[in-house]
C-alpha cells in the first residue's frame, strides 16, 4: 500500500498533484510519500507485536536525512554502514544509540567515530574485525558492543546480486565456525558480546528463507544466550515489495484480488510465521529493512525528450538516466513506468524507455506498452524509493536529482538539484599543466 494514485486524471503522491512538483522543481526529480514510510514503518512494527522490537532502518536504501529524521521520529534506529552513514544520522539530529553498524571493512577511524557516539553495537563480519575493534576500543579506553553475523547458507532465492546468506557470499561467519568466534570474541578485554545477527539477502518475496534462515540458527542462539548472557538477535532485512503491478499494489482492493499462494509477502504474514519462532527465545529482536521502508514510498519523476519511432523499435527517450537509477541497468530490475497525465482515449505505444546517457545498458525498460506520451510531458518510474537516489552518480556530468518530500498537501524541497558549480567544486587543474 502507498499513496501514489491519479486523481482527475492527474498521478498524485498523497494529495500533491505532481504536476505542481515538477512546475517549481524540474526533473529529473525524486518524490517521497512520508504518509507511505509512517505506514510501512507502523505496519512492520504491528506485525511483530508481542516482541521486544527495534526497527533499525536500512538507510543505504535512502539516506536523505529527512527521510531519517522522519524514521528516528517513528521510533526507529538505523542500520548503518560507513562513517559518512555515522554523520548523516547525527546530521538528522537522529539517534546513534539505538543504530547498528554493519558491514565488512570498517577502518579505524570509522569505529572510532561509532564508539565516540554511543552506538548500539557493532555488526561483526570476520574474526580479524574483531581484532581491530578491541584495538580501537583499548585505544578509547572503552568496551565495544558486538554481535557476530553468522552466515546461515540458506538460498533466498533472489537475484545473485544481491543474495549475502549463502556460504560463497562475502559475508559474515559460517555457523560451523561462530562458535570459535564467540570464543575468540570473550577473551578480547575491549569487546562486550551483546548480541547476534543474520542477513540472508535483499528483495525477498516469500517468507520461507527466513523462516528457514531463523530455524537454523535458533539453537545457536539458545547457547550464546546461555553461554554469554546475550540480549538481541537481529534477523536482518529483506523483505522484497511489488515492483510490476506497483500502482495498483497502493491499493487494498489489489491485494485482496491476489491468490492466497501468489501474494507477495506483506509484513503480516512475515510477522505471523516469524513472531512464534522468536518469542520464546526472549530476546530483543532487531529488524534492519530498508527497501520496504521506504521502495513504494518513491517515485521518480522525468521529462520526454523525444519520441523516436523506427522501423523495427521505438524509443522514448527521457531526461533520467542510468546515473539518477540504475537498477534497471545493474540488476535488469523493473520499475513500472506510468504517465503523469492519464488520458485513456490516447493510443498505446510500444517502446524501449531509456536515458540520454551514451551507452546501450542506459535503458530503463525493453518494449514497455505505455499510453502514448511527447516531448514535454511527464511520466514517474515507481518503486524508486529505495535504492535509488543513494545509488545514483555523476556519469555523464550529469547531476544528482532534487528530491522532495510530500505530506499531505505540503511538500519541500529536501535536496536541491546539484548545480555544476558544486559538481566541480573539488577538481583543480595542477600547475604543472597551467601555461
Ligand atoms: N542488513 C544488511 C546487513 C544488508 O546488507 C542489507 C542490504 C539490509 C539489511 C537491507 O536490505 P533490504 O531490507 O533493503 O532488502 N542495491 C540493491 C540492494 C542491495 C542490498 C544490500 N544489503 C538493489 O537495488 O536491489
Amino acid at each position: 500500500m502507498h499513496h501514489f494514485h491519479y486523481t482527475a486524471s492527474n498521478l498524485h503522491c498523497e494529495s500533491v498533484d505532481l504536476a505542481e512538483i515538477v512546475h517549481l522543481y524540474g526533473t529529473p526529480t525524486y518524490v517521497y510519500s512520508a504518509a507511505t514510510m509512517a505506514d510501512n514503518y507502523n505496519r512492520l512494527a504491528k506485525s511483530m507485536a508481542g516482541l521486544d522490537l527495534q526497527i533499525c532502518y536500512a538507510m543505504k536504501a535512502n539516506s536523505n536525512i529527512a527521510l531519517l529524521r522522519h524514521f528516528s521520529n517513528l521510533g526507529a534506529g538505523f542500520d548503518l554502514v560507513s562513517g559518512g552513514e555515522i554523520q548523516r544520522v547525527l546530521a538528522a539530529g537522529a539517534n546513534v544509540k539505538t543504530s547498528v553498524f554493519a558491514g565488512i571493512g570498517k577502518t579505524e577511524a570509522e569505529i572510532q567515530l561509532a564508539l565516540e557516539n554511543g552506538i548500539f553495537s557493532f555488526h561483526v563480519e570476520s574474526e580479524p574485525e574483531l581484532a581491530r575493534i578491541n584495538h580501537v576500543a583499548g585505544k578509547l579506553g572503552v568496551k565495544a558492543p558486538i554481535a557476530i553475523r553468522v552466515n546461515p547458507d540458506v538460498d533466498a532465492k533472489t537475484h545473485a546480486k544481491i543474495t549475502t546468506g549463502k556460504s560463497d557470499n562475502k559475508f559474515g561467519i559460517p555457523l560451523q565456525n561462530a562458535a570459535a568466534a564467540y570464543a575468540a570474541a570473550a577473551q578480547y578485554p575491549h569487546i562486550t558480546i551483546k548480541g547476534v545477527q543474520m542477513h540472508i539477502g535483499s528483495q525477498l518475496t516469500s517468507v520461507a528463507p527466513f523462516v528457514e534462515a531463523v530455524k537454523k540458527i535458533t539453537p545457536f542462539v539458545e547457547q550464546l544466550k546461555a553461554t554469554y548472557g546475550i540480549t538481541y538477535f537481529s534477523i536482518g532485512g529483506g523483505m522484497g515489495i511489488v515492483y510490476k503491478d506497483a500502482l495498483a499494489s497502493g491499493q487494498q482492493a489489489w491485494w485482496d484480488a491476489q491468490p492466497v499462494e501468489q501474494r507477495p509477502l506483506t509484513p503480516e504474514t512475515y510477522g505471523e510465521a516469524l513472531v512464534p519462532l522468536l518469542q520464546p527465545l526472549g530476546l530483543k529482536i532487531v529488524l534492519e529493512h530498508g527497501r520496504f521502508m521506504v521502495g513504494n514510498a518513491g517515485a521518480l519523476i522525468s521529462e520526454v525528450e523525444h519520441l523516436k519511432l523506427g522501423a523495427s523499435k521505438n524509443f522514448l527517450i527521457v531526461d533520467a538516466a542510468m546515473n539518477d537509477l540504475v537498477r534497471p541497468a545493474m540488476y535488469e530490475s523493473y520499475h513500472e513506468i506510468v504517465p503523469l497525465h492519464r488520458d485513456t482515449t490516447r493510443r498505446a505505444l510500444v517502446a524501449d524507455v531509456v536515458g540520454p546517457i551514451c551507452e546501450s545498458g542506459d535503458c530503463f525498460a525493453k518494449d514497455r506498452q505505455l499510453q502514448a506520451v511527447g516531448e514535454g510531458e511527464c511520466i514517474a518510474f515507481l518503486s524508486a524509493g529505495a535504492y535509488g537516489f543513494t545509488m545514483a552518480s555523476r556519469y555523464n556530468t550529469r547531476s544528482m536529482a532534487a528530491e522532495v518530500l510530500v505530506q499531505g498537501a505540503t511538500f519541500e524541497l529536501i535536496n536541491a538539484r546539484e548545480t555544476f558549480a558544486q559538481q566541480i567544486a573539488n577538481e583543480t587543474i595542477p600547475a604543472f599543466l597551467k601555461r
